[in-house]
């Protein structure tokens, strides 16, 4: 076990982590989810909080629990995510590694949808969700210093996170592969490719929490002395 560093490098610094999937009710006992494990988000939190940041951590309804010594935020949808983000501002860096829903149900429902006796099936409407990433790295006051948004990409790997870190207006993208070949998704390691104004540099494949020790010390190099 490591210990915490509380004269490290990140000492004095605050930075909010969102991880995990969001879940969007359909109605009181059904939601639509996705795969994330919640496991790369809590391995950066971890990381950060051994090098000394204050770590507000962003939460979906992860299948990993949540590292000791962060300031705990407990969501459920990508609603309640963007808006626990934003009263946690401000920060000086920000890591958007959750697996946030792209879509909600529209209009959910305040009942249990039932069967009916004819066999006719609900259609879901769905409606886009807020970019959280984009939003926060688009504030024309109070954006952090660093912003750092995740690409899952299943092909054209770099490509499509060099276009998504344009689109979205973060500073850097930890892209990755997740074609299921990979066996990333769900995984202990990971593969990933960091993105920034200079271009893509590919990192080792590694378990996740040596990728997110790697990631916390280039965050502190960034960041430097508080
Ligand atoms: N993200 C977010 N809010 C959303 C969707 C995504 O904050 N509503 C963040 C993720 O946490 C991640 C980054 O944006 O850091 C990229 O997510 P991704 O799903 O790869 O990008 P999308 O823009 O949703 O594009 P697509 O899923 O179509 O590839
Ligand atoms: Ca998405």
């Amino acid at each position: 076990v490591e210990a915490t560093l509380t004269d490290g490098p990140l000492k004095g610094r605050h930075v909010i982590v969102t991880s995990g999937p969001t879940h969007e009710p359909i109605d009181p006992v059904r939601y639509i989810a996705n795969r994330s494990s919640g496991a790369q988000g809590s391995a950066i939190a971890e990381a950060l909080v051994r090098l000394g940041a204050r770590v507000t951590f962003v939460t979906g309804p992860a299948s990993v629990p949540p590292p000791a010594g962060v300031e705990l935020r407990l969501v459920e949808t990508a609603t309640q995510m963007k808006d626990v983000v934003e009263a946690a501002l401000p920060a000086d860096a920000a890591i958007f590694a959750a697996a946030v829903a792209d879509w909600r149900v529209e209009g959910a429902s305040n009942a249990k949808i039932k069967k009916t006796a004819t066999g006719d099936v609900p259609t879901l409407a769905l409606t886009e969700n807020p970019d959280i990433l984009a939003t926060v790295s688009q504030r024309a006051e109070g954006r952090p210093k660093l912003v750092i948004g995740f690409a899952a990409e299943t092909n054209d790997v770099v490509e499509n996170a060099t276009a998504k870190r344009a689109r979205k207006g973060c500073d850097w993208i930890v892209a990755n592969d997740v074609s299921p070949e990979t066996g990333i998704m769900g995984g202990t390691e990971n593969a990933v490719t960091l993105i920034d104004a200079d271009g893509a540099e590919v990192w080792p494949r590694a378990s996740k929490s040596e990728v997110a020790k790697r990631l916390a010390e280039r965050i502190a190099e960034a960041l430097g002395p508080a």
